[in-house]
């Protein structure tokens, strides 16, 4: 009798399929990575679950959401008491995106403090930046997408910021509201962007995360993996991602039923109604950085331009950082200490975002807007300048 076909190692030949399978499994599964990986890289594993909640929710709301102005913000109410598990859905959906931009923040956070952006991996960071404006894009649209006071006077306040750009701004903001004002055909438009970016989206994470695996993940402690030696994605890392997942999706649930005051905006809840401007017009809270940096300045295009620069700066990092490598860096308590600042400054510019711009909150916002750039445009240059001086 034949027996089984046996390889130069001496084992049975597998069927290609196997053999194909063992060849993903090596190239994911068996991905060698840095020994030392903390809590912080389980954040791209809690983004992409957060996606498919979004995805999945998202797709669902869509049987129902009619993108009318006269329609709209009746069959989301439809969706709330008549469609079977719709209020959850719609909970959902609201909640995801809130958790996903919080995980977002953290993930881009955790990028710079560690300096990721730097050679072989600035593909990965500019892939990351193009992720930030598209999920911006999407979540601004899908706030539109209700009807409601906020959603309204939402999409006025942006139309008449494209307004401001000069040159084209005029044609902009005719393209963006298909009007004079916002209506129905602002509605067909972004439900259109808000349907179509969450595609695009999963696209370009395929690619990010096919560049991580193709450079390799970068280490905390920024020393060679011949130094702080590897361990396979499977299972030592796939185990802590999900157990990360499983936590987020505990807090999620928390929120979810016993704080959803915590995400749901009151103002929303009121049909848009054109005769009547709201005392307070507010986004999202993870809009009100970039909003209170378009109100720390006197005249709309300024402000547009430092709102809108605050995001282009992002992907300006891995140049301006002269360092040569990770390793070239400053001590931990200065990286803690300006990396503080940062944040401060953005909850600073984002909570005079929610008051009347005047008097102190003015002052605020503006100081917050100094220190956000202050850490791009003169800590990340000189420093990299300074330690790598100090370590040649
Ligand atoms: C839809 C949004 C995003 C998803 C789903 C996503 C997903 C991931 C995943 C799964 C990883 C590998 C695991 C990890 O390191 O946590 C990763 C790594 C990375 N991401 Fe993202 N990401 C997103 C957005 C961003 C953004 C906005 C940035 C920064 C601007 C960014 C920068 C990076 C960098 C630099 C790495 C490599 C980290 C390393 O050296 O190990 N990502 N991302």
């Amino acid at each position: 009798m034949a027996g089984k076909p046996v390889c130069h190692n001496g084992q049975g030949a597998e069927p290609a399929t196997q053999d194909q399978l063992s060849a993903w499994a090596k190239a994911y599964g068996r991905l060698p990575l840095p020994a030392d990986l903390n809590w912080l890289w389980t954040i791209g594993a809690v983004l992409c679950a957060i996606l498919a909640l979004m995805l999945l929710t998202g797709l669902t709301l869509t049987l129902v959401y009619t993108p009318d102005a006269g329609l709209a913000f009746g069959s989301v109410e439809s969706i709330e008491r008549r469609m079977p598990a719709g209020w959850l859905l719609r909970a959902m959906h609201m909640t995801g995106a809130s958790f996903f931009m919080l995980a977002l923040y953290v993930h881009l956070l955790r990028g710079l403090y560690y300096r990721s952006y730097l050679p072989p991996r600035r593909a990965v960071w500019l892939s990351g930046c193009a992720l930030l404006v598209m999920v911006m894009v999407t979540a601004f649209a899908g706030y539109v997408l209700p009807w409601g006071q906020m959603s309204y006077w939402g999409a006025d306040v942006a139309g008449k910021a494209v307004g401001a750009l000069p040159l084209a701004g005029g044609w902009l903001e005719g393209v963006f509201l298909g009007g004079d004002s916002p209506g129905t055909p602002t509605l067909h438009r972004m439900f259109a962007l808000h349907f179509g970016l969450a595609f695009l989206i999963v696209g370009v994470v395929l690619g990010h995360i096919a560049h991580v695996h193709a450079r390799g993940s970068s280490s905390p402690s920024a020393r060679p993996t011949a130094a702080t030696g590897v361990l396979p994605f499977h299972p030592y890392f796939t185990v802590r991602d999900m157990l990360a997942i499983v936590l987020v999706a505990l807090a999620f649930v928390g929120v979810l039923c016993f704080w959803p005051e915590l995400i749901v905006e009151p103002a929303n809840y009121r049909p848009a109604n054109p005769l009547h401007t709201p005392a307070d017009i507010e986004p999202e809270w993870y809009f009100l950085p970039f909003y209170g940096m378009m109100q720390a300045v006197p005249f709309k295009l300024g402000g547009l331009l430092l709102s809108g620069g605050a995001v282009a700066v992002l992907f300006a990092v891995p140049w301006l950082d002269r360092a040569m490598d990770a390793a070239h860096s400053a001590p931990v308590v200065v990286r803690m200490g300006t990396m503080g600042l940062l944040v401060c400054s953005a909850v600073a510019v984002a909570c005079a975002g929610l008051h009347h711009m005047q008097g102190v909150w003015m002052l605020v916002a503006r100081l917050g807007m100094v220190g956000y750039y202050a850490y791009f445009l003169l800590y990340l240059p000189l420093a990299g300048r300074v330690w790598r001086r100090g370590r040649a």
